[in-house]
C-alpha cells in the first residue's frame, strides 16, 4: 500500500500524526492555563478524566501516535541518507532556525525524549496510572490521591530541578516543533504557492505561543509550590478531604456488603426453627466476630485517611513548623505575650 512503502506515503503519516501531537500539546497548555486561573477546577477535571475508560484509550492512542511518529522519522531519516549522501541538507532556503534544528533532530529528539520522561514520571505515572491501580502515591510518608493534580504540581515543582529541566525541554520542543512543521509543508508539496509563507508564519507563531505558555506556566508554578500554596490553599484543602471522602467510600463498599450479607445471614438464622441449636449459637457468634472485625477494618480505613489528610503539609519540601504544645512552650508562649503587653503600656 502506498501509504506505507511509498516515501509520500509515510511522509504523509509523519505529518498526519505530528499535527494530532501538535493538537495535544495545544489542548495540554490550555489545560495547564485552567491549573493557574482556577486550581480546584483543574483538580475536578482530573478527578472527572481519571481513569475512565475514554481517558485510557486517548492515552493508549497518544501513546500510539508518539510511538508511529518517532518510528517512521527514523525510517525517513535512514532512507534520505542513503539517497542523498553528503548532500542531504541541500534542499531550498530555509530560516536559520529551521536549519540548525534539521541538523540536531536526533539531539533534539532524544532532548524532548527525556524530558518526556521525567514528565511522565513526575505525573502521568502518578496519577492515570495510580488511579488504575486503585492506590494512593505515597510522597514524604503521606498517601495522598491520584486525582489530586495540584498536589502533584506542588512536589514536582517544590524541586529547583524540575524547572530547570522543563525549560530545557521546552526549548528543545520549540525547535522540534518548528522544524516539524517546516518539513510537513514541504512533504505535503505546497511549493511557489502564495499561502506557503503565510502557513509557515502561522505554524511559527502558533509553535512560539505554545512554548511560551508552557514556560511562563513552569515559572507560575514553580513560585506557588515554593510558597506552599497548593498544600496550604483552603478550598483546595476542603477538595483534598472530598477526595480522601471518595477514597474511603471506595475502600470500605466491599466491607459494607461484607456486613450486610453477615446481618441477612444472621436474621436467617434467628428465623430458622429446624437448625441444631448448638449449631446456630455457634455460625451466629462466629457472624458476630466477623462483624465487629469489619467494624474495625473500616474503622481503621477512616482513622488512616484521616491522618493522612492531617499529614498533608509534610509533602511540602519546607513545612510550615508545627505548633510546640508542650506545658514549657505554652509558658514561654505565655511569658512572650505578658513581654508585649508590657511593652506596649
Ligand atoms: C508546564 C508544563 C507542563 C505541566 C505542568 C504538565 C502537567 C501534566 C500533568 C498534570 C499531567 C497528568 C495528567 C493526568 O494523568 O491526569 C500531564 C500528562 C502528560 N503530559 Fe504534561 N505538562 C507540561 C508540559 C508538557 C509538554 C511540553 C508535553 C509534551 C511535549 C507534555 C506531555 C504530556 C503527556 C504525553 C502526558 C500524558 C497524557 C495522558 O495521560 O494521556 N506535557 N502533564
Amino acid at each position: 500500500m502506498w501509504l506505507f512503502n511509498s516515501s509520500i506515503g509515510k511522509k504523509f503519516i509523519m505529518a498526519l500524526t505530528g499535527i494530532c501531537l501538535v493538537l495535544f500539546v495545544t489542548f495540554h497548555v490550555l489545560m495547564n492555563a485552567v491549573a493557574i486561573c482556577w486550581p480546584s477546577a483543574y483538580n475536578s477535571v482530573c478527578q472527572a478524566l481519571g481513569a475512565n475508560w475514554y481517558a485510557l484509550i486517548c492515552s493508549a492512542g497518544l501513546g500510539l501516535l508518539v510511538v508511529i511518529h518517532v518510528i517512521y522519522a527514523l525510517v525517513l531519516t535512514i532512507q534520505n541518507r542513503k539517497a542523498r549522501g553528503n548532500d542531504r541538507y541541500a534542499v531550498s532556503a530555509r530560516p536559520k532556525s529551521v536549519e540548525w534544528s534539521s541538523q540536531n533532530m536526533l539531539v533534539l529528539g532524544i532532548v524532548v525524549a527525556a524530558f518526556l520522561g521525567v514528565h511522565l514520571v513526575q505525573f502521568w505515572a502518578r496519577m492515570q496510572a495510580q488511579e488504575v491501580m486503585g492506590s494512593l502515591y505515597e510522597a514524604n510518608g503521606v498517601e495522598i490521591p491520584a486525582a489530586a493534580g495540584t498536589l502533584f504540581l506542588q512536589i514536582a515543582f517544590q524541586n529547583w530541578w524540575t524547572p530547570v529541566i522543563y525549560m530545557i525541554g521546552f526549548v528543545a520542543l520549540w525547535f522540534h516543533l518548528n522544524h516539524g512543521f517546516w518539513s510537513m509543508w514541504q512533504s505535503i508539496g505546497i511549493n511557489n504557492n502564495a499561502w506557503l509563507p503565510r502557513w509557515k508564519k502561522v505554524s511559527c507563531w502558533w509553535v512560539t505561543a505554545v512554548c511560551v505558555l508552557f514556560a511562563l506556566q513552569a515559572v507560575v508554578f514553580t513560585v506557588r509550590a515554593n510558597q506552599n500554596y497548593y498544600v496550604e490553599n483552603e478550598t483546595l484543602k476542603t477538595q483534598y478531604m472530598e477526595m480522601y471522602k471518595e477514597h474511603l467510600d471506595k475502600l470500605n463498599a466491599p466491607l459494607i456488603e461484607q456486613m450486610q450479607a453477615l446481618q441477612e445471614e444472621y436474621q436467617q438464622l434467628s428465623k430458622n426453627t429446624s437448625m441444631d441449636f448448638a449449631a446456630k449459637m455457634q455460625r451466629q457468634s462466629e457472624i458476630q466476630a466477623e462483624f465487629s472485625e469489619l467494624n474495625s477494618k473500616i474503622e481503621f480505613n477512616g482513622a488512616f485517611l484521616h491522618e493522612q489528610y492531617m499529614k498533608l503539609h509534610l509533602i511540602a519540601d519546607k513545612p510550615e513548623p508545627a505548633v510546640e504544645t508542650t506545658p514549657a512552650a505554652v509558658e514561654e508562649s505565655v511569658e512572650e505575650v505578658a513581654d508585649t503587653v508590657t511593652v506596649n503600656e
